[in-house]
């Protein structure tokens, strides 16, 4: 398969220090990449924005990661280090990409579970040379062990390393070229407050509003050569959930059908009958949505429910329905968090045509 970028593989993976017992195994950068903006086939490749000019949306983002450019360039310095959040799809990868391409640097792509142990992590930053990006996707995922390693080597360019066992044993420093860490997470919670503080800057990925969305939109729709009528783009944008990566999929599937069942262009009764077809409803939601809705409204008669009970309930990964499924809800206004757990709002009930549960007043006997 070809890679999304032409690749530059090093034959040497790494540079093995000269201390005997310090054990660095080679193998911890998933990919090692150099990446140059020209693009290859693959659709996905196609579609990410590669430059900042190509990048719709997220205004403030795009703002603010302008000027650390401009002034990183200006000063002729390597970029601060830079920490992307918010839920997935939403262009952490991309920004990491992008930054990359407008420093002209190289991107070395790791993540924080692929980094076990503070070796693999040494062998990546002794790997490293000036102004390289090293973008470390799921950065709350790195162990403790490893983040000691990682304060010292982003804040002073330093990797500390102890030799040998017992008394003998003795601590060197070694010096690394000054380098930009672009960290993501969908967790920024369950990032350390030493960590986070290491990153010079730190931004939010929100959800796109519908005009970004159609934008979005549009642009596949000329890269990927389908014929789509403004209205078409409207009915993919409004149910792809203020989300890329989801209008992207959504895209494809419609040209499919397109494709299959019409004539091949994107109109708005084909994107409808398109969509009805993989169950999306004219919000956005898919059937995972609406099986957590329901659970929460029927089983649990509205909540509070821990999410781990529905979970439970329905055979799926906790971690699932907080990253991907209850962002979209909570921005919609559908279930709210408490402190007793998830509960179920009267538009939940109102959009899946429910009655809403009397208020708590309502329920109280009369004395
Ligand atoms: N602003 C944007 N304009 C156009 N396309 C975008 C934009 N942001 C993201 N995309 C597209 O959406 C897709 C998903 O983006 P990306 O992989 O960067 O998300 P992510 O935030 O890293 O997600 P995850 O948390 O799952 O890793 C990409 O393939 C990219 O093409
Ligand atoms: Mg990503």
């Amino acid at each position: 398969m070809k890679d999304i970028f032409r690749v530059n593989r090093d034959p040497v993976p790494y540079k093995p220090i000269a201390y005997p017992s310090c054990i660095i195994p080679p193998v911890a950068v998933e990919e090692e990449r150099t990446v140059s903006p020209i693009r290859q086939e693959s659709e996905t490749a196609k579609l990410r924005p590669t430059l900042l000019s190509e990048m719709i949306g997220q205004d403030r983002v795009r703002d603010n990661v302008s000027i650390l450019i401009q002034a990183a360039r200006a000063r002729e310095e390597p970029l601060d280090h830079v920490l992307f959040y918010g839920p997935p799809g939403l262009g952490k990868t991309t920004m990491a990409h992008i930054l990359c391409n407008e420093m002209g640097s190289n991107l070395k792509i790791t993540s924080g579970p692929a980094i076990e142990r503070a070796g693999d992590l040494a062998a990546i930053l002794t790997n490293l040379q000036s102004i390289d990006v090293l973008f470390i996707d799921e950065i709350h995922r790195l162990g403790r062990a490893v983040e000691e390693i990682l304060y010292p080597a982003m804040e002073e360019f330093a990797l500390d390393l102890t030799i040998g066992k017992g008394p003998s044993a003795r601590s060197i420093r070694l010096r690394l070229p000054r380098f930009t860490v672009v960290g993501a997470t969908t967790r920024p919670a369950l990032l350390t407050a030493p960590l986070r503080a290491r990153f010079g800057a730190v931004h939010r990925l929100d959800f796109y509003d519908l005009p970004s969305m159609e934008a979005i939109v549009t642009r596949a729709g000329v890269i990927l050569e389908v014929e789509i009528d403004p209205d078409g783009v409207e009915e993919i944008a409004c149910r792809a959930r203020g989300t890329p990566r989801v209008a992207l999929r959504l895209l494809r599937r419609v040209r499919d059908y397109a494709q299959v069942r019409a004539d091949g262009r994107i109109t708005r009764p084909v994107a409808i009958e398109a969509l009805a077809l993989l169950d999306i409803d004219d919000l956005g939601l898919d059937d995972s949505d609406r099986r957590v809705l329901t659970t929460v409204i029927e089983k649990y008669d509205g909540g509070p429910v821990g999410l781990h009970t529905i979970a439970a309930s329905l055979s799926e990964e906790p971690d699932t329905i907080m990253d991907v499924v209850e962002p979209y809800l909570l921005q919609l206004g559908f279930i709210d968090r408490t402190p007793q757990g998830r509960v179920a709002t009267s538009l939940a009930y109102e959009h899946l045509g429910l009655e809403p549960p009397p208020s708590p007043q309502a329920r109280l006997p009369e004395m």
